[in-house]
């Protein structure tokens, strides 16, 4: 089987829709075909200042929200990165394989930087591509299923791959974007020209997945159209309203243009109301299970730390060939 690796943030509060549309969808859909390992990236997650207690409870929150979106321990290993030191061992050694001028050109550390100002920023929020190139590397996948934003990423794992195997001889497997063209970039709903993220500048453009299902239905009925009334699927002239039809075939699985043709002669109205009772009835169930494993934190903590053992075990390997080929004294 081949294998895919994939890794999400513990944000405060909970996942929003582009995050489960654009990645956390396929990683369900990946643990019947592939190999799977997911984590949650706290080590990522402190690159910016997080309150301790929060972080905690976040890194709960979120393998709590995986394990409701429908990831299963016994089809994948679902873990907490900082729960494998090998994290931070192989990222040292790319550390010390990237150029500063390669890892200045990230554009996620150029857009972050410039909207906390230079020395807010922190040096581990420059070098974080490089942490998600050892996350990637360690585990050798061959894909790793993300959303359209993570593409710069993927494409530095394969540069550094492919240089550590050249300059020390063949140890990494170089992985491919495992990305969706439809839901590569899901967008925020008051302002469709931006993809949807938790800076967003409204919250009503951001549909949080733990919300109170009334207010999600609420911030899709009022989500941004255009002035024209006509149903069609458009993402140019018509971002609004293709966003929608995007998310509402993802939810439902008929075509988009099938959509198109049943809503054919109707006003956007009709089209947001129905996607916003597919929304909560995607929510409502997703909620209670969420609740559930938090509500149970022993059985959450024995699955984390059985998937941080099955883990280890592969992570310790590669960093142990790692080792070797970089010219480290075995220790004795
Ligand atoms: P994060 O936590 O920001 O996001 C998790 C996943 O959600 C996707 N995503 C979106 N997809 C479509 N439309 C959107 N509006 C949208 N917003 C977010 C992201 O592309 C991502 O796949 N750096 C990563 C975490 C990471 C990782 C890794 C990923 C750390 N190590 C190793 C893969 C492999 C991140 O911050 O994702």
């Amino acid at each position: 089987r081949p294998r895919v690796l994939s890794g999400i943030q513990p944000t405060a509060g909970s996942f929003h829709l582009g995050n489960y549309l654009g990645a956390v969808r396929q990683w369900v859909a990946l643990q019947e075909s592939h190999d799977a390992f997911y984590m949650v990236v706290d080590l990522h997650a402190i690159t910016v200042p997080q309150d301790p207690a929060e972080l905690r409870a976040n890194t709960r929150l979120a393998a709590a929200q995986l394990l409701a979106a429908g990831l299963d321990p016994e089809r994948c290993t679902l873990f907490v990165q900082s729960h494998v030191p090998e994290h931070a061992q192989l990222g040292w050694i790319m550390n010390c394989l990237t150029g500063f001028g390669e890892a200045s050109r990230m554009t996620q550390f150029k857009d972050k930087s410039a909207k906390q100002g230079a020395d807010r920023a922190t040096v581990g929020l420059f070098t974080y591509p490089i942490l998600q190139v050892a996350d990637i590397l360690l585990y050798q996948a061959n894909e790793v299923p993300v959303g359209e934003d993570q593409r710069q990423h993927i494409e530095l794992t394969r540069d550094l791959a492919e240089r550590f195997n050249a300059r020390f001889g063949e140890t990494f497997t170089v992985p491919a974007p495992y990305i969706l063209k439809e839901t590569a970039k899901i967008y925020d709903l008051q302002d469709p020209a931006v993809k949807m993220s938790k800076s967003a500048s409204t919250p009503k453009g951001l549909i949080n997945l733990l919300d109170e299902p009334k207010a999600t239905a609420k911030k899709v009925k009022s989500a941004v159209t255009d002035t024209d009334t006509v149903i069609r699927f458009d993402p140019v002239d018509k971002p609004g309203v293709s966003n929608l039809l995007t998310i509402m075939s993802t939810l439902t699985g008929t075509s988009v243009p099938d959509l198109v043709r049943s809503y054919e002669g109707k006003m956007y109205g009709a089209l947001k109301t129905d996607l916003a009772e597919i929304m909560v009835d995607f929510v409502t169930p997703f909620r209670t299970r969420t609740q559930e494993y938090l509500d149970d934190p022993e059985t959450l903590d024995s699955i984390l730390a059985k998937g941080a053992e099955k883990a280890r075990a592969v992570a310790g390997e590669t960093l142990a060939q790692t080792y070797e080929k970089v010219g480290f004294l075995p220790a004795k």
